[in-house]
């Protein structure tokens, strides 16, 4: 394979918000990226890898207020718990700061100053609501107030989630402030914009934006901002690049009391990491011994950000521009994944949902299963990826173990037992495979350059099944038992290994750990792309086979997937405690309505389930799945009231769509005491009634 020369890169993930652990969101993330860049290490490139926490902002400094803390101790507190999920992922960023650190306080305002000077600065006075209470100006999520379109109370600044009316702020009825409830009043200030409607910042993003540097599919969502609308003008306009103190951020020069909106710093952030990084040595060990200015400016240097697509116009609008127009170079390219749903649906923070990364570690699941799952489903392009809990299973199961790991399984305990650990010469067969099999380093690489992991991973399990065919049609096993068949059986199990250690180097940038066993195992130098195709060869001595990888449990995929017990405070008769107090606005947001169930049968493939079709007096049937099958025959319910959440998002399940839920009374421990009683209602409720 030719060896292309060798690059020189600096990448970044997003900066994740201060405020809160890792979710699974963030550490797809940080997978995606880890793998593109010790694929492109095993290239022979050198990486600068960086990441930080973006410290800043109202909802942190609100949040540490709430804390007790001082806005520095709280992100620093967050900053702690960071390692165990990085190392535990096997997550190899060579730095981690944060956009609190005296380097993004002097580069933010080296950004700024050069923006100003290129004019592209403005200050404007604006009108916005103010917290008299608080002694602050309220963040539009921290406004809240009466729907100006359908009423609905309590709903926030920017847009109501109850009709998905967007409006201004300014336009909601009775508002109040989130922080003290005391009403806003309108007070003006002067803030400070980032011109970006400007002819140049217009004329260079439609250039940059086109060259490349973004995904087809992005580019199409962002062409609106820049390319002019049927009036002649762009979507794009100036930014407000100011927020008025108390703000926990980075103070603007020669302007007292302002400081720079959050997501002003956050990207600028990138450069401090590295900054850093440099300052520390970090990057002499990575054998770069120019200054971070010097590296920076060099134009050779590709600059790429890893980010996900709720973020994108910051990243291929705002941040390209800033650098530009303040003197600097601009990223080569920025990469856009899409969201992680969990069984197909939108992950939640709440209790139940989605997918914990530590309690994945702490049940003793094997990062490397996750890391080749998620590599499995991501295609380098701006789409959602789905984990499903009995893919995962079959794809760790079936493919990784049952057709990789095996290959070596299957040929190491004759070369150890009987010709003393040492390979052998390869026969023609043998070394057509392995022919095969080198010629698709080059096509592999090239997946993984274009981060469409998905298909590297189709592909190796394409050459895994030649490789297990050729061992089906030779049965070593079989050969093991049979006179005169010794140096076959030498050959055939040579050949499993040396095409076992092709497959290893083409997986090593998903599963490293693994791929270190193996280099251990076959007592070889660390693998990577450009020796590959030189086989170990006759004579190349390794150690004995231990197991490298552990199929998947299911029960730990149940275990893993159970609701977090609620923190028990006094245990009732019904086996738990009662939930956190709500106010009467939490309650009047759950639609309760009579139903009559005019159908129910049972499902096929379920002995939990019921479909039932309720008339909830708004002239349709609506399906809703209920777990009640152990408790009522299908006749026992046909006709009867019950009472039913009607304003559930409809839930996909295996069987159908749910369009509600019905009550249910049962004990806490199912298992014990098992029983589960639908509720009725006292007679004269009609179907429709609302429940308050
Ligand atoms: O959306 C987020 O989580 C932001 N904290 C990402 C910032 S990325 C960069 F600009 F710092
Ligand atoms: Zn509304």
């Amino acid at each position: 394979m030719s060896q292309p020369a060798r690059r020189q890169l600096f990448v970044t993930t997003a900066l994740p918000y201060a405020n809160g652990n890792f979710h699974i969101g963030h550490i797809m993330e940080y997978i995606q990226a880890d793998i593109w860049v010790r694929f492109q290490r095993m290239q022979g490139h050198q990486v600068h890898f960086v990441c930080a926490d973006d410290a800043h902002g109202a909802p942190i400094m609100i949040a540490a207020e709430k804390a007790g803390k001082t806005p520095q101790q709280f992100v620093a507190d967050i900053a702690t718990g960071r390692k165990p999920y990085l190392d535990g992922f096997h997550i190899c960023f060579d730095n981690w700061h944060s956009t609190d650190g005296p380097e993004n306080h002097a580069l933010a305002q080296q950004v700024y100053l050069d923006l100003q000077q290129a004019g592209l600065i403005e200050t404007r006075t604006i009108e916005q609501f103010y917290d008299p209470q608080k002694a602050m100006f309220l963040p539009d999520r921290f406004i809240k107030g009466e729907c100006p379109k359908c009423g609905a109370k309590d709903q926030y600044g920017d847009n109501c989630e109850n009709c998905g009316a967007v409006y201004a702020p300014t336009e909601l009825r009775n508002p109040y402030s989130a922080l003290s409830g005391a009403a806003p009043v309108l007070k003006t200030s002067e803030h400070f914009f980032f011109r970006l409607s400007d002819p140049r910042c217009l004329e260079f993003l439609s250039r940059w934006t086109t060259s490349g540097a973004v995904q087809p599919e992005v580019l199409n969502k962002i062409s609106e901002w820049i390319e002019p609308d049927a009036e002649g003008r762009p979507k794009l306009g100036d930014w407000d690049i100011s927020r008025d103190a108390p703000y926990f951020g980075i103070e603007i020069p020669n302007a007292p009391g302002k400081y720079f909106y959050v997501w002003l710093d956050a990207p600028i952030g990138y450069l401090a990491s590295l900054k850093n990084h440099f300052d520390t040595g970090g990057a002499r060990t990575l054998g770069e011994n120019r200054s971070f200015e010097d590296f920076i400016a060099d134009t050779g240097v590709e600059q790429y950000h890893f980010i996900g697509k709720d973020i994108i116009t910051f990243h291929t609008l705002f941040w390209p521009a800033m650098l530009y127009f303040s003197g600097r170079k601009v990223p080569k390219a920025i990469f856009v994944h899409g969201f992680l749903t969990v069984s197909g649906e939108k992950m939640s923070k709440s209790r139940g949902t989605g997918l914990d990364p530590l309690k994945y570690l702490d049940l003793g699941m094997n990062p490397e299963w996750l890391r080749y799952y998620l590599a499995a489903k991501l295609n380098g392009r701006n789409e959602d990826v789905d984990f499903n809990p009995e893919d995962f299973q079959a794809r760790v199961n079936a493919d990784l173990v049952g057709k990789f790991v095996n290959i070596a399984a299957r040929a190491a305990s004759f070369i150890a037992k009987r010709f003393a650990g040492q390979l052998g010469a390869v026969s023609t067969d043998g070394a057509a495979l392995l022919s095969h099999l080198q010629g698709a380093l080059e096509s592999i690489a090239q997946h993984y350059e274009q981060r469409d992991t998905a298909r590297v991973l189709r592909e190796v399990m394409l050459l895994a099944d030649r490789v297990n065919e050729y061992v089906d049609a030779n049965k070593p096993w079989e050969l093991a038992k049979q006179e005169g068949q010794e140096q076959r059986l030498h050959d055939v199990c040579s050949t499993c290994i040396e095409a076992f250690r092709l497959l290893t180097v083409m997986l090593k940038p998903v599963l490293p750990r693994m791929a270190q066993q193996v280099e251990a195992f076959l007592q070889v130098q660390a693998l990577d792309f450009g020796q590959a195709r030189q086989l170990l060869g006759a004579g190349h001595a390794i150690l004995a086979y231990q197991h490298l990888l552990q199929r998947v449990d299911p029960q730990m995929l149940e275990t893993l997937f159970e609701p977090a017990p609620a923190p028990v405070a006094e245990v009732l008769p019904g086996g738990e405690a009662v939930a956190p107090v709500i106010g009467i606005d939490d309650f009047a947001k759950i639609d309760l309505r009579i139903a009559q169930i005019v159908e129910c049968q049972a499902v096929d493939g379920s002995t939990k389930l019921l479909r039932l079709g309720l008339d909830v007096g708004d002239g349709r049937i609506r399906q809703v799945f209920s777990g009640i099958a152990s408790m009522y025959k299908p006749d026992d319910l046909v006709g009867k009231l019950t009472v039913v959440v009607a304003n559930l998002a409809p839930r996909k399940m295996k069987f159908g769509v749910s369009e509600g839920m019905v009550l249910a009374a049962s004990h806490a421990d199912e298992k014990t005491q098992p029983g589960i009683y639908i509720l009725q209602p006292w007679p004269g409720a009609q179907p429709g009634m609302r429940i308050h």
